[in-house]
């Protein structure tokens, strides 16, 4: 039973946020969700999904998943006083999604502003999982850069870059691509469909490889 911290910054694809959270929460193998929204996530969550999320009350939670939920708290970015803030508290991983170019900066300067930065920082520290999902287009060096130095830290960067060998009829079909596969990487059993399965027909343009 894992305990999870999810965390949603400033950047595009909120939805991907709201699609893991939907799964995470609905995991019998899954304890715990600590959800931290930045101001700016807050702000994207609006813009993108219309929903009434200030990341500041538990309201917020309901908001995203439709429903109350007994398993997922919302914790304010600004109170960097949570146990997750602490190496001392048990947390299995921790996802930062979607992850801005602002917030990687701050977590591969080692700078803690808030409670996402803290929280990641000690996700690192202490050798556990820390996934981060950047949204930006195009890269500058800096970006670059900052990715190399939070994976030799130990992050893992999966970049928002659904695949399309499922054949998705769908945006959310498109956007749980992803979301498995940051799932898998977190060790929590997701549903398959979107899973590499070998070659259906050799019609079309499926490459040979496509396993990523
Ligand atoms: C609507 C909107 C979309 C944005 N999209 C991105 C994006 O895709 N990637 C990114 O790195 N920043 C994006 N930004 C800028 C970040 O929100 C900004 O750098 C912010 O300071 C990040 O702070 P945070 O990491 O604390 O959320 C966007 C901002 C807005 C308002």
């Amino acid at each position: 039973m894992k305990h999870l911290t999810v965390a949603v910054t400033g950047a595009s694809g909120a939805l991907y946020a709201q699609r893991l959270l939907y799964y995470l929460d609905a995991s019998p193998e899954v304890a715990r969700i600590h959800l931290v929204i930045s101001a700016l996530g807050a702000t994207v969550i609006r813009e993108e999904l219309l929903l009434p999320v200030t990341g500041v009350r538990q309201s917020d939670v309901e908001s995203l998943l439709g429903r109350p939920s007994a398993k997922t708290t919302l914790l304010p970015a600004k109170d960097v006083g949570a146990a997750i803030a602490s190496g001392s508290y048990p947390c299995d991983g921790m996802v930062i999604v979607p992850c801005s170019m602002g917030s990687l900066g701050y977590i591969a300067a080692g700078i803690a502003r808030d409670l996402i930065h803290r929280a990641a920082d000690v996700m690192l520290k202490e050798r556990r999982t820390l996934i981060l999902v950047p949204r930006e287009t195009p890269f500058n060096a800096i970006h670059l850069e900052n990715m190399l130095r939070v994976e030799r830290a130990g992050a893992l960067i999966l970049p928002a870059c659904p695949g399309f060998y499922h054949r998705p009829q769908s945006i959310l079909e498109l956007v749980d691509h992803l979301v498995f596969r940051i799932m898998a990487h977190l060790g929590v059993p997701h549903p398959t469909e979107t899973v590499w399965q070998g070659r259906r027909s050799s019609a079309g343009t499926a490459p040979d490889d496509a396993t990523n």
